[in-house]
């Protein structure tokens, strides 16, 4: 097996910098984003690297020509695949930028080798997804797309998500597993003695009520309904690895009087849980389908159980950011628990980096 080529990176709607700590043997030659309060907490994470706050429709070929980069990673807003978004999809203004990033790949003299797209489910429905991947067949590219959840690499967390992997032919016309041409809801079976040490990979069916707390869901199930076999689910750690041990979150982060009035439709999961709502950029001011709540273990006068929110550290673990990632002072709870809502699993964006990369 070769051993892989340093990846020289563009890293588009860099977010909080999910795609920058999935890398290895990289560097990133520039993050591209126009919010400023993830581009804060980016650069405090990364000071000596060029970000650029800019409109990613405003990027020229020449631009991207002359940073000389071999791959290129995004994560494109969400909004226009999701129901709340109103599915949208190509007439929504929030996917400009990722089109004109398409049409830039289409021009490039000199093809970038890897390209990965992460997005909720539900693109690999739309519009905008078959530009993407005709641009991708134009070129020379194979890809591979994959729906997939942290559930399945042993993460008690709810998050299914689209992922497109595409390496130029130059780089060889194959992958480390065999292409198919629908979305994989699994790891191939030849991928997985090249899958990264960690979290376990296991093999599950996806939940059916995966989709019940993805972003911007609409749909508002009972914490009955959504609570599933999955959590019972041995393979998968429990959620109290990922909890914090002091018990001053406890008091900091309790249900308010607001939360209380939604206790019947909250997901309320315990330290000995297996799974947990996929956190929405909602978490934090709404409570139905935002996300879980973790029981403190105490009943309260009226017979509820007293119950706390995840802190952003804790959500930020279940995503799998490393310990040293950390907010600024100056990013408000709200901040914290939007952004993250916003951002990925790094532990699979390393996975797919990988086996998008690898050449035998
Ligand atoms: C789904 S989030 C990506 C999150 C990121 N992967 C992370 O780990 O935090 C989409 C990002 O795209 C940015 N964005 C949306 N439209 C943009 C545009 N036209 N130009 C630049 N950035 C844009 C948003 O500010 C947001 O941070």
């Amino acid at each position: 097996m070769a051993l892989p080529e340093k990846l020289n990176v563009l890293e588009l709607f860099c977010g909080i910098g999910g795609m920058h700590y999935a890398l290895q043997d990289f560097e990133v030659k520039c993050a591209v984003d126009i919010n400023t309060v993830t581009n804060a907490v980016y650069q405090h994470n990364f000071p000596s690297q060029l970000l650029a706050q800019r409109e990613i429709q405003s990027l020229t070929l020449k631009e991207i020509e002359n940073l000389g980069v071999n791959t290129l990673l995004m994560s494109p807003p969400c909004q226009p695949f999701t129901r709340v978004g109103l599915k949208k999809d190509l007439e929504d203004q929030r996917t400009d930028a990722f089109i004109s990033i398409l049409q830039l790949l289409d021009k490039l003299s000199s093809p970038i080798s890897y390209v990965l797209v992460e997005n909720v489910k539900g693109f690999e429905d739309s519009l905008t997804r078959d530009q993407f991947i005709s641009i991708l067949s134009k070129k020379g590219y194979i890809y591979q797309e994959f729906l997939l959840t942290p559930l399945q690499f042993s993460i008690p967390n709810s998050r299914l998500r689209y992922y497109c992997i595409a390496k130029h032919q130059s780089k060889g016309g194959h992958f480390v597993f065999p292409l198919v041409e629908q979305v994989q809801c699994k790891v191939p079976d030849e991928a997985l003695h090249y899958l990264l040490d960690g979290h376990k990979y296991i093999d599950i069916d996806i939940p059916e009520n995966s989709q019940t707390c993805d972003t911007n869901s609409d749909v508002q199930l009972t914490a009955e309904q959504i609570t599933s076999a999955i959590d019972n689910d041995e393979r998968i750690s429990l959620l109290g690895n990922f909890l914090e041990s002091s018990t001053q979150c406890a008091s900091d982060y309790l249900l308010g009087e607001k939360g209380k009035k939604h206790y019947q439709g909250l997901d309320i999961r315990t330290a000995n849980s297996r799974n947990s709502c996929c956190f929405t950029k909602r978490y934090g001011h709404y409570f139905v389908g935002s996300g879980s709540f973790i029981s403190t273990g105490n009943k309260l006068e009226d017979d509820t159980l007293e119950l706390r929110h995840f802190t952003p550290e804790e959500i930020a673990r279940l995503l799998c950011f490393p310990q040293k990632f950390r907010f600024p002072d100056s990013t408000t709870r709200k901040q914290r628990y939007r952004s993250l809502g916003n951002s990925l699993n790094v532990y699979i964006v390393a996975n797919l980096i990988r086996l998008m990369t690898l050449s035998l």
